[in-house]
């Protein structure tokens, strides 16, 4: 048996690098996949595969067997791959569960295996770099996260208590929950009290708000919020009430026992309204925020420092009525998508070296079952 497997490996290595100046032979290699997830009443997500040039050609329709709410969930990150994104974890506000579905290796076919109770009113999960997941709940009745153990061979989800933390304020209406890089930290953005907790988070996973670990933020609304790999924390605002008022602020995370949050750029506008998602690229050379209501994706420049630049406050115009929602990036940085939930379809761009953004299409999967103008929330792409 051992001999057979180990001359199979052989065969196998052979072929591949008689095959490999040859791209014609076999399957076409795959470059990825995208997948949105429709929020409907029975919640759904669409999976596309990537072509090389970073259009998409939907593969899928894939149930989580679960309910969506069929109104925005007005958070970031509803939708998560794993790091090796071997797992995709979507939330399902309108049941309290959260439904794990395994990706085919390179593909974009999905299989569920698993759903599990993850609190009142999942909105949005973050997945850390040390094995555990906090799922932030955003019902009124009680606001706070919800944690998780993750086994990172099956992507299978164990609650650590079964019991919701509380956010800094029971009516901040909270905009995203996201791990520190290092996973000794998460933090959760607080739009109507315009605060950004710090929870540490202990080596057994159990998170914890100190007293002191509640911070302002430089800007109105505190909606999406991302970190680079430089302990930069990239936060969109959305500024509303007021009109032109979105912008980035930047952060610097001093992680350890006792987390700050430091503020770097503070509040750079780009004159576009209720801006709510931000996406950095891999290098963290830049960043892009889609606003909502003026229909805008934002550009800005990031230094080594990790101060935030506006290069255009128009940088793309998704189209009138198209309500961009949540933004995502390929895993290699090089292509960036937006969920269009007005038309219900998904826009693309190639971001150039300038960060310049050079559409591909601003239509695909459109009537192809992500709902027009009636809630899809959340998007991943590898
Ligand atoms: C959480 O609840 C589930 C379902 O009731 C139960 O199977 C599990 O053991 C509980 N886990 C903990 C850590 O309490
Ligand atoms: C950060 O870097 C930028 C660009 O190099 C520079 O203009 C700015 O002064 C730096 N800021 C700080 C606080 O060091």
């Amino acid at each position: 048996m051992k001999f057979s497997t180990l001359s199979s490996i052989g065969l196998t290595s052979l072929t591949a690098v008689l095959a490999a100046p040859s791209a014609s032979y076999g399957r076409a290699p795959s470059k990825g996949a995208v997948f949105a997830l429709t929020n409907a009443v029975d919640n759904a997500v669409i999976a596309f595969s990537r072509n090389e040039d970073g259009s998409l050609i939907k593969t899928g329709t894939f149930s989580t067997g679960g309910h969506g709410q069929g109104v925005d969930f007005d958070t970031q990150g509803g939708l998560q791959l794993s790091a090796d994104h071997r797992f995709l974890y979507a939330v399902n506000p309108a049941d309290d569960h959260v439904t794990v579905f395994e990706v085919a290796s390179g593909g974009s076919s999905l299989k569920k295996i698993q759903s599990v109770y993850a609190g009142d009113q999942p909105l949005s999960i973050s997945l850390s770099s040390t094995g555990f997941a906090y799922v932030l709940d955003g019902s009124v009745a009680s606001t706070g996260i919800f944690g998780f153990k993750v086994n990172r061979q099956t992507g299978l989800l164990s609650p650590l208590t079964n019991s919701t933390i509380a956010t800094s304020s029971p009516i901040g209406v909270p905009g995203t929950v996201t791990f520190a890089p290092d996973g000794h930290s998460l933090i959760v953005t607080n739009k109507v009290s315009s605060t950004i907790d710090v929870f540490s988070v202990a080596s057994n996973g159990h998170a914890s708000l100190g007293p002191l670990t509640s911070v302002a933020s430089s800007g109105l609304r505190p909606f999406g919020a991302i970190y680079g790999r430089s302990n930069t924390l990239y936060v969109v605002e959305s500024g509303l009430p007021a009109l032109g008022n979105a912008a980035l602020s930047t952060y610097h995370l001093n992680g350890g026992q006792s987390p700050v949050l430091e503020p770097l750029t503070k509040s750079a506008k780009n004159q576009q309204t209720d801006g709510c998602w931000v996406v950095v690229t891999p290098d963290e050379k830049f960043a892009y925020t889609a606003s909502f209501i003026t229909a805008a994706i934002s550009s800005y420049s990031v230094a080594k420092n990790g101060t935030a630049t506006l290069i255009k406050g128009v940088e793309a115009f998704t189209g009138e009525g198209s309500e961009p929602v949540d933004l995502a990036l390929s895993s290699d940085g090089a292509y960036l998508y937006n969920l269009l939930r007005g038309s219900g379809a998904i826009a693309a761009w190639k971001i150039q070296a300038d960060g310049s953004l050079k559409s591909i299409g601003n239509s695909f999967g459109k009537g192809q079952g992500i709902p027009v103008a009636d809630g899809a929330s959340g998007l991943a792409a590898y």
